[in-house]
């Protein structure tokens, strides 16, 4: 595993519990493998409420604050960083407007979501968020450093 400092950009990734519940894992992983990001964390996790409100800190003045982390805390999660050039900004696009119903077709909230306290899933909204996040749910050192192979499989 390497640091991140030397890394290129990377965003946290989340499908949050009704994209779990409703079986959109493998779809909604599969848009960002097919949009042709790199793939460097991966794991299913029941969310402790701790980390939760630090992921949403920014947050906790609103009034929906804790109607998100109880929603983020109602199942597991899956937690994924992707990495690659542009990879912030790309993501938001692939994922759509925060209420699902002002999200383009296409995009992930605009073809599988209907409310914005059930949009399925996160995404980092810049890139000290993306390693702040990172840091959050995986740790430091929990990004797997791998290069595509040669297609071997083929020779
Ligand atoms: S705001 O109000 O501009 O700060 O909100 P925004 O940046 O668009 O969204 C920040 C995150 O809060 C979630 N959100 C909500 N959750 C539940 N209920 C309501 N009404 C609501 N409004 C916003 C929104 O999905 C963002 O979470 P993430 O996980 O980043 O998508």
């Amino acid at each position: 595993a390497a640091t991140l400092s030397i890394r290129s950009e990377i965003s946290y990734v989340m499908i949050k519990p009704d994209g779990v519940q409703r079986g959109l894992v493998g779809e909604i992983i599969g848009r960002f493998e097919r949009k042709g990001f790199k793939l460097v964390a991966l794991k299913l996790f029941q969310c402790p409420k701790d980390i939760a409100e630090e992921h949403y800190k920014d947050l906790s003045s609103k009034p929906f604050f804790g109607a998100l982390v109880e929603y983020i805390l109602s199942g597991p999660v899956v937690c994924m960083v992707w990495e690659g050039a542009g990879v912030v900004k790309s993501a938001r696009k692939l994922i759509g407007a925060t209420n699902p119903l002002e999200a383009e077709p296409g995009t992930i909230r605009g073809d599988l979501a209907v409310q914005v306290g059930r949009n399925v899933v996160h995404g980092s909204d810049s890139a000290e968020n993306g390693e702040r996040e990172t840091a959050l749910w995986f740790g430091k050192d929990a990004l797997v450093s791998w290069e595509p192979a040669l297609a071997p499989w083929l020779i």
